[in-house]
C-alpha cells in the first residue's frame, strides 16, 4: 500500500453549474489534503482532517496552488502532432494537402512509437490526463498508442480509423481489413488496463456504404466500445457527403442508418445541423463535441452550445489537435468562450471548468472514475498556478474569488500554468516527463 498526501486549494464539481452562483454545484477548500492510496483518491477534506487519518504519510505542498481533477480531452488526432499550424486552407483541402500526406508516415511502426511518445508528453505538459483520440488508419499506430498510454498508465481512449475511399492509396484500408484490425485491436487492448477502444470510421466521405456496414458490425458487436466520427464541420464536407449518400435524409443520417448512434457516440463539430439532426442527436443520446480552436482555424463556424444544449444534448469540448490550434484545454475554453460570445452566449468559468473535467467524463459515461476528486476516483490530477506569467500575476493581483481566478485561467493560462500532473497518483512533471527526442532535421 503506497499513500501519498497532497496539500493545496481544492476544487471539484458535484454536477453541472447552472450559473455563476450555483454553489452547491462544487466543492471548494482553501486549505485541502488530498489522500492518495494505490493510485486511488483515498479521501479529501480540510488538510487538519485528512492529516489526523494519515500522520506518518509523506506531504506533497502544492500551496498557494489550485488542485483540480485533470482535464479530458474528447476529440484529438494522434497522427497530427506535426500538422497543427498548417497555413490557409479549409477543411477538405487541408485533409488533402497537409493531413493525408502527413498520416502516411504512420505506416512506420518506429515512427509511431517515437510519435506516441511525444503526443503524451504534449498532453501532460499542458493538464490532459486524459484524452479520445484518432489514430491513423494503420493498426500500428493504435498498437503505439495504446502501448504508450499504457507505459504511463494514463486512462485513454482510441482507434485507427476506418478509411477506403477518397484518400491516397497508402492511407486507405478495406472493409474487411478495417473490421479484422479493429476486432485484433479490441480484444488485444479494450478494458485492459486503463485503456478503451474506440470505433472510428472517421468520415462519411472516406468510408464506402460496405465499410459502413462493418462499422455498424463492430458498433453492434461491442457496445461497450465507443464510437467516434466527424459530422458537419464544413458547407463543402455536407454537400460532398449528400453526394455520395443521395439516399440518406441528411448528413447524420448515414450515421444513423448503419446504427452508429447510441449514448457512447461522440460526433466531432456538429456545426451545421439541420432541424431533423438536432431531434435525432437529443433522443439518440449521442454527445456533439465543440472544437473551438479548430473550428476558428478552419473557418468552419459557430458551434451553438446553448441551442443543444437547451434541447438536452450533452456536449463534449475538445481540442481537434492537429486542425485545433492548442493542446491546451484552457486555451481551448478561451476560444469557446468567444465563440459563444459570438452568439450572444455565455460560458461562465465555474461552468467552463467543469465542463473540461467532470462535464466530459459525463459525456465519455466515466464520472465514477475520472473527472472529479471524489473518493474512489482515478487520482489524474492537475495542479494550477493562476500566477504563472507576470501578465497573470498582475491581472490575479486584482482578483477578488475563485470565479475570477478560474477566468484568469481560461483566458490567459496554457501549459505554463500547469504546475504539477498526477497520473493515477504518479506525479509527471517533477521528473518523469522527458523532452520528446529530436523528430525532423530542419533545413
Ligand atoms: N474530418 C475528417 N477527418 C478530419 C480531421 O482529421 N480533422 C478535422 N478537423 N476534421 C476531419
Ligand atoms: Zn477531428
Amino acid at each position: 500500500m503506497t499513500d501519498k498526501l497532497l496539500r493545496g486549494r481544492l476544487l471539484t464539481f458535484h454536477r453541472a453549474p447552472q450559473n455563476g452562483d450555483d454553489t452547491g454545484a462544487y466543492t471548494y477548500l482553501e486549505d485541502a489534503g488530498l489522500l492518495i492510496r494505490d493510485g486511488m483518491i483515498e479521501d479529501t477534506g480540510p488538510f487538519e482532517t485528512i492529516r489526523a487519518k494519515a500522520r506518518n504519510v509523506a506531504v506533497t505542498d502544492h500551496r498557494p496552488h489550485l488542485m483540480m481533477a485533470g482535464f479530458i480531452d474528447t476529440h484529438i488526432h494522434f497522427p497530427q502532432v506535426q500538422v497543427i499550424a498548417s497555413w490557409g486552407s479549409q477543411l477538405l483541402d487541408w485533409l488533402n494537402n497537409y493531413t493525408f500526406p502527413e498520416e502516411t508516415r504512420y505506416a512506420s511502426e518506429e515512427h509511431c512509437q517515437l510519435m506516441a511518445q511525444a503526443f503524451y508528453d504534449q498532453l501532460i505538459a499542458h493538464g490532459t490526463t486524459s484524452a479520445v483520440a484518432f489514430c491513423s488508419v494503420h493498426k500500428a499506430s493504435a498498437d503505439a498508442f495504446f502501448a504508450e498510454a499504457t507505459r504511463r498508465n494514463m486512462r485513454m481512449l482510441g482507434g485507427k480509423v476506418l478509411m477506403d475511399r477518397n484518400a491516397p492509396d497508402a492511407l486507405r484500408d478495406t472493409p474487411r481489413s478495417g473490421y479484422d484490425d479493429t476486432k485484433t485491436l479490441i480484444s488485444d487492448w479494450h478494458g485492459k488496463g486503463r485503456n478503451g477502444y474506440v470505433i472510428s470510421p472517421r468520415f462519411a466521405i472516406t468510408s464506402t456504404p460496405e465499410q459502413m456496414e462493418m462499422a455498424q458490425a463492430l458498433a453492434a458487436e461491442h457496445p461497450g466500445c465507443h464510437i467516434q466520427t466527424h459530422l458537419s464541420e464544413n458547407k463543402a464536407e455536407i454537400a460532398y457527403t449528400k453526394e455520395l449518400y443521395p439516399q440518406a435524409r441528411d448528413y447524420l443520417d448515414v450515421y444513423q442508418s448503419y446504427g452508429l448512434l447510441r449514448d457512447n457516440s461522440l460526433l466531432g463539430h456538429a456545426i451545421h445541423l439541420e432541424p431533423r439532426e438536432i431531434d435525432v442527436l437529443a433522443e439518440s443520446g449521442a454527445h456533439p463535441v465543440f472544437c473551438p480552436t479548430s473550428n476558428l482555424f478552419l473557418g468552419s463556424g459557430l458551434f451553438d452550445h446553448g441551442g443543444l444544449s437547451a434541447r438536452g444534448i450533452t456536449n463534449g469540448i475538445a481540442t481537434d489537435v492537429g486542425a485545433g490550434t492548442s493542446y491546451s484545454m484552457l486555451q481551448t475554453l478561451n476560444e469557446g468562450y468567444k465563440v459563444l460570445q459570438l452568439q450572444g452566449q455565455s460560458l461562465h468559468p465555474l461552468q467552463a471548468f467543469h465542463w473540461a473535467t467532470r462535464g466530459n467524463a459525463c459525456v465519455l459515461g466515466l464520472d465514477d472514475k475520472i473527472g472529479t476528486l471524489a473518493p474512489g476516483s482515478e487520482a489524474d490530477v492537475v495542479v494550477l498556478n493562476s500566477s504563472a506569467t507576470t501578465a497573470m500575476a498582475l491581472r490575479m493581483d486584482r482578483a477578488e474569488s475563485l470565479a475570477e481566478e478560474l477566468f484568469v485561467l481560461q483566458i490567459m493560462g496554457d501549459d505554463r500554468a500547469i504546475d504539477e500532473v498526477y497520473l493515477n497518483g504518479t506525479a509527471q512533471k517533477a521528473d518523469t516527463v522527458t523532452r520528446p527526442a529530436r523528430v525532423a532535421t530542419l533545413a
